[in-house]
This record gives structure tokens, sequence and C-alpha cells, in this order.
């Protein structure tokens, strides 16, 4: 199964703060954004993963993971000149893709649930799609979604003014391998995208789409404003606190998978030990956490 990570557009709601830095290059306590839907993927079992950012960015993202072989996955990249949209990932992705079941996901979506990653690889099923589900206050700011009590899509809406629920979509989304040719048949809105949501009616209209609902064990933020960002650095730093167990790591999710041996933590570890993250790999790997 291949990944996607889409860390581009403009985040126009964190000027000034990203004229010059990528939104998700920005610190979420003690990792970069990008870390955590990175982990997630990884945590899902994905070792081959597209990266998708702007022309300006890209070469930022190519320095920040330019050992991740190490982790024992492979990274790739991608272009995406203007902002046309979340489904047009696929689209730019398509020989990444080669016929594959795809993830996608947002790079400043942050989701935290022990077992999430095996939750939702169980959860989708082929021919078909799979999105998720999340209470929310305030819907009109998301997808908003409604379903049935057999996890199947009864309805779907782009930010709605009156929203049918109070169930967002975050932005991970898991497509079989028809995802490309459905984005294709897609016509963009009036704001010029490709929208995620009409891909996801496409599976809808064709009774292929699934939903998991994330509840209590699960925690998730769209990064998308200072206060947003704000809050999940704020949730980051106190859940490490609290219980020693690092959020977002990569190196973590692939030392527990078996990708990379003691030793590699270790260097890893010394490589940044005079961090916090650093004192938090030795200790994971020494078995006190
Ligand atoms: O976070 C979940 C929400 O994400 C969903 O509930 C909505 O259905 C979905 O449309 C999306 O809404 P947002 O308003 O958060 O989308 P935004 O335009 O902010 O884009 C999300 C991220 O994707 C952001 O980090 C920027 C990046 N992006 C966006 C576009 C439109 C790109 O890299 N390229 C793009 O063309």
């Amino acid at each position: 199964m291949k990944g996607i990570i889409l860390a581009g557009g403009t985040a126009s709601r964190l000027k000034p703060a990203s004229f010059v830095v990528s939104k998700q290059l920005m610190p979420v306590y003690d990792k970069p954004l990008v870390y955590y839907p990175l982990s997630t993927l990884m945590s899902i079992g994905i070792r081959d993963i597209l990266i998708i950012s702007t022309t300006n960015d890209l070469p930022s993202y190519k320095e920040l993971f330019k050992n991740s072989h190490i982790w024992g996955i492979e990274i790739s990249y991608a272009e995406q000149k203007t902002p046309g949209g979340l489904a047009e990932a696929l689209l730019i992705g398509d020989s990444f893709i080669d016929n594959k079941p795809v993830v996608l996901i947002l790079g400043d979506n942050l989701f935290h649930g022990v077992g999430l990653g095996k939750q939702l690889m169980e959860s989708f099923k082929e021919p078909g799609a799979l999105i998720t589900a999340y209470h929310v206050d305030n819907p009109i700011a998301f997808g908003v979604v409604e379903f049935n009590q057999k996890g199947v899509v009864t309805s779907l809406e782009e930010k709605p003014l009156h929203p049918k629920s109070h169930w967002a979509v975050p932005g991970i989304y898991f497509y079989d391998e028809t995802a490309i040719e459905r984005t294709r048949k897609i016509t963009r809105s009036s704001r010029g995208e490709l929208e995620i949501t009409d891909l996801n009616k496409s599976y809808m209209h064709d009774k292929q789409l699934k939903v998991i609902a994330l509840k209590n064990h699960v925690k998730w933020f769209d990064t998308g404003t200072p206060d947003s960002l704000l809050n999940a650095a704020l949730y980051v730093q106190q859940n490490q606190q609290e219980d020693g167990l690092l959020i977002g790591s990569p190196e973590v999710v692939a030392w527990e998978a078996g990708w990379i041996s003691d030793q590699t933590l270790s260097e890893l570890a010394l490589a940044v030990n005079k961090s916090r993250y650093g004192f938090h790999l030795k200790e994971i790997l020494s078995g006190t956490k």
C-alpha cells in the first residue's frame, strides 16, 4: 500500500508566521508538524511514501528527510505548483501510486490514539474507500458526514452552512485503485479546486464509501490556525510529560514495527542526544518507558 502526504498550500490563516516557513515544517512542541502524519502512515504499516509540496518548500522536505531510509521507509517527492485542491494529490501521484491502493493524509493533520493505525488498516476493505469521522462542535469548518450503524455513509458535504451532523471528516483517506480514474471525472469547484469531498462522493454514490468513527481513544487536530497549532502543541507536551512516550515519532514507530534494530535506534538517539526528544528515545530503548 502507498502513502501520500499533502504538504503544500499557502497557509494563509497562519500569516505572517508562514511567510517564509512551510506550515507543515513548523514545530508542534518538539518536532516538525509533518512528523505526525508521517508517523500515522508508518503506524498503518506504509513504508513507501510520497510527499507533495510547493516548488519553494520541497527542498526543505528533502533536507529534513535526507536520512529517512534509516527508518526503514522510502520517501519520494513531487511538486504541486499551485494549490489545485486535495484530490489533485492523486493525479500528481499517479505514477507513484502505480495502480495500488493508497492512503492520502494531510500534512497539517495530527492523529493520536493507541492502536489507531492497526484499527484503520483493518477497517479498510477493497473495493471502495474509507474515511473517518470525528465529533466536533464547529462542523461548518470541515467536510461533514452522516452515516448509518453499519458505517455506510449516507451524506457528505464540504463546509456546509447548515451541517446535518457534528461529524467532521478528518484529513486521512483510504482509496482503492479506482481513485485516480474517479478523480479525473471530477470537475473543479467554484474555488478552482479538485475537492476531496467530490471524490469521496463518487464512492458514496456507488455505495462504496465506509466511515469509521474515531471516538474517545483518539485525538485529532487540524492545525490550520494559530490556535489549533498551539492546542496541538499543548496536547503533545502534556501527554509526553505525563507518560514519557513520544507522540508522532517516526523513529519509535519504525522501531516498534521491527523495521530498525535496537542498535540503529540507539544511534538515532545519539544524533539528537542534547534534546529531550533524544532523551525519550534512549528511555524507550532502555525499557524504562
Ligand atoms: O482537515 C480536514 C479537512 O481538510 C476536511 O474536513 C475537509 O473536508 C477538507 O477539504 C480539508 O479542509 P481544509 O479547509 O482544512 O483544507 P485546506 O485548504 O486548509 O488544506 C488542507 C491542507 O492541505 C493544508 O495543509 C494545505 C494543503 N493543501 C491544500 C490544498 C487546497 C495542499 O497541499 N494543496 C492544495 O491544493
